[in-house]
């Protein structure tokens, strides 16, 4: 079976509906038909200002997380990035091959970097879309299943697998950015012109898949649509509404037309009073189901751990041909 890989950061106590909807969904269902790794991205979690008293809890709610989404651990390897040194290593490899510019070209450094000026950014948060490289490159996959915000990751990490395939011997295979074109962009409840972001969004733009339902119900309800009356789908004018019938369609698996035809007549009161009970009934199982999970960290850990393994023989394989392939002297 050809591969699946992808990975998300636990950098914060909940993921939200940008990561569910742009990412986790679609490793859910791939795992079926592809070999798959999900991984939990502990170290890129730190090429921003973290706080290490959290990050162990985190990255445990986080594979809680993945697991009550609905990855089953006996199919996918769940793991952590910073079990596997691999990462690390080949990512070295791949620094040596990457252009200064090439790398300050990434908009989401532009992004993450514009607060405080180039000049406090990391180096390890400009070298961040290498590392993603190594992550994808060791597992030679054939789809990473992603939101929009990764495209361009995805594109550098083709351009590298190609450079090194070319300049060495023929190592990596070219990965495929797998984005679903509706889910791609889900965007801030408050400002839908910009994307749902645990950094950027305000607390009322965002839900969090581990929020009291009530709260994400009201948040629903209250979230900025347009001065008229009608559900339509139109992104450009009407993004509020947009979004939101991106959300219900991806939750009910319902089309758009069909929805938009059951709003006729209506106004936004009942389109987003509906919503907020469809969103209910999907965060209320996936919240208890993953509190259920975190009470057994023994479990957990032993997921992880066997998740790791499978990892490692895939990653060990790769880099120690990347390695022959350099010319290093191998013991
Ligand atoms: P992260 O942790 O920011 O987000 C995880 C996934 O969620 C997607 N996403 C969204 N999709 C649609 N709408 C949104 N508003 C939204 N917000 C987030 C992201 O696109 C992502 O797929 N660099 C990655 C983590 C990573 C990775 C990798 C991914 C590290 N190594 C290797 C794939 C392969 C990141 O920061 O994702």
């Amino acid at each position: 079976k050809p591969r699946v890989l992808s990975g998300i950061q636990p950098t914060a106590d909940s993921f939200h509906f940008g990561n569910y909807l742009g990412a986790l969904r679609q490793w859910v269902a791939l795992q079926d038909d592809f070999e798959p790794f999900f991984f939990i991205a502990d170290l890129h979690a730190l090429t921003l200002e973290h706080d290490p008293k959290k990050l162990a809890t985190r990255t445990r709610v986080a594979a809680a997380q993945l697991i009550a989404a609905g990855i089953d651990p006996e199919r996918s390897a769940i793991f952590v990035q910073s079990h596997l040194p691999e990462h690390a290593e080949l990512a070295w490899v791949l620094n040596s091959m990457t252009g200064f510019g090439e790398a300050r070209r990434m908009t989401q450094f532009k992004d993450k970097s514009a607060k405080g000026g180039e000049g406090a950014a990391s180096v390890a948060l400009f070298a961040y879309p290498i590392l993603q490289a190594a992550d994808i490159l060791l597992y030679r996959p054939q789809y990473v299943p992603v939101g929009e915000d990764q495209r361009q990751h995805l594109e550098l990490t083709r351009d590298l697998a190609q450079r090194f395939n070319h300049r060495y011997k023929k190592t990596f295979r070219l990965p495929e950015a797998y984005i679903l074109k509706e889910t791609a962009k889900i965007t801030d409840l408050q400002d839908p012109t910009k994307k749902m972001s645990k950094s950027a969004s305000s607390p009322t733009g965002i839900i969090d898949l581990l929020d009291d339902p009530k709260v994400s119900a009201k948040k629903i309800r209250s979230a900025v649509t347009d001065s008229e009356t009608v559900v339509r789908f139109d992104e450009e004018n009407k993004p509020g509404v947009s979004n939101l019938l991106n959300i219900y369609s991806a939750l009910t698996g319902r089309s758009i037309d069909d929805l938009v035809k059951a709003y006729e007549g209506k106004g936004y009161g009942d389109f987003k009073g509906d919503l907020a009970e469809v969103v209910v009934d999907f965060v209320t199982p996936f919240r208890d189901r993953t509190t259920e999970l975190l009470a057994d960290t023994a479990e957990l850990d032993a997921i992880l751990r066997r998740g790791a393994e499978k990892a490692r023989e895939v990653a060990s394989r790769t880099l120690a041909d990347v390695y022959e392939h350099v010319g290093f002297l191998r013991g």
